[in-house]
């Protein structure tokens, strides 16, 4: 029997590559090279289906021009903001994501950037790095404490809750809003806003856990920013689109807010130089999923749902 061509557009984990070769005729990427729009488009002539990642934007413009031959896109993502599903839909390929295996891992980052932040780690590498250090005192390098503090999770999806589960252990007081409230033994002691304006004053970090979409777009603009309490923490490790980054400058600039834990942007890759030359901003890349034991779980992931599709069934992460 043949098997479907299946098309990797970057280099994914060994796992997963060995085990796509075993089941399908697979097209993989070992220079990890970026395709441009056109070479995507000429790519999908020749196989049956994609396995993306976020760095592969199908746009309804894109959609419009892939060819036929393509079924599915089987994303290595739980966030699919570069994918336009109504189209897709209309051109009838099947899309899926890649959710609950990266939540802890991403809430780890999470971690990361809120004490990070909160402890002035950006700077303090620094100092030490470049040979700066030069002297100690009780006054020096002084952050913020987060034990016992209040934490709002803006959005309480898979990633929220494994934040929360981690955050419970330093004993801090959990907020959140959400689309829907929780049922009690989900929300578990976490205190429900019915609107994101609502949860911002009542917390002394934000961490930003909701999907990119239109109408989260600029959700942390200025006048949220200015909800915050003065002296707070902001985390985002959902999508850069969620922040006015240029608000965010000023905010962190005035002192408003004391500093910022940040993983993803609006311009990837690169970031925001203007935000990275701020002490109180702690970055990272966009690796949040990054580890070893999460990208062979998205991997896997992925391939189980190409699989279910390739069978006849329906795949466990269909989403349109
Ligand atoms: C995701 O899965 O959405 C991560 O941000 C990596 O793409």
């Amino acid at each position: 029997m043949t098997k479907p061509v299946l098309w990797i557009t970057r280099k994914l984990s060994d796992a997963t590559e060995a085990r796509a070769a075993r089941d399908y005729d697979v097209i993989l990427n070992p220079e990890d090279r970026v395709f441009s729009a056109d070479e995507i488009v000429a790519m999908s002539g020749k196989v049956d289906a994609i396995l993306p990642c976020h760095s592969e934007v199908f746009s309804a413009e894109m959609a419009e021009r892939l060819s036929d031959r393509v079924r599915i896109i089987a994303n290595h993502s739980v966030g699919v903001d570069h994918c336009n599903l109504p189209a897709l839909k209309a051109r009838g390929i099947v899309v899926t994501n890649t959710p609950d295996v990266l939540s802890d891992a991403t809430a780890e980052i999470a971690l990361l950037l809120m004490l990070g932040a909160a402890r002035r780690a950006s700077e303090g590498d620094r100092l030490v790095r470049t040979g700066q250090w030069t002297s100690w005192s009780p006054s020096f390098m002084v952050g913020v404490q987060t034990t016992g503090k209040k934490l709002g999770i803006v959005g309480m999806g898979r990633v929220g809750l494994a934040v929360k589960k981690i955050v419970d252990g330093l004993g801090m007081e959990v907020h959140y809003a959400n689309r829907r409230r929780l049922p009690p033994e989900t929300e578990a002691g976490a205190i429900y806003h019915d609107s994101v304006d609502d949860l911002l004053g009542a917390v002394d970090v934000v961490s930003l856990n909701c999907p990119s979409t239109p109408e989260t777009l600029n959700l942390m603009d200025t006048r949220r920013l200015a909800l915050m309490k003065k002296g707070a923490i902001l985390v985002n490790t959902a999508r850069g689109n969620l922040i006015d980054e240029a608000a965010l400058i000023d905010a962190l600039k005035s002192g408003h807010l004391f500093a910022a834990g940040l993983d993803v942007f609006k311009t990837e890759p690169g970031g925001n130089p203007e935000l990275a030359k701020l002490d109180n901003v702690f970055v990272l890349p966009h690796i949040g999923s990054a580890t070893r034991e999460t990208r062979d779980a998205m991997g896997f992931r992925a391939l189980d749902n190409l699989d279910a599709f390739f069978a006849g069934k329906e795949p466990g992460d269909r989403l349109v």
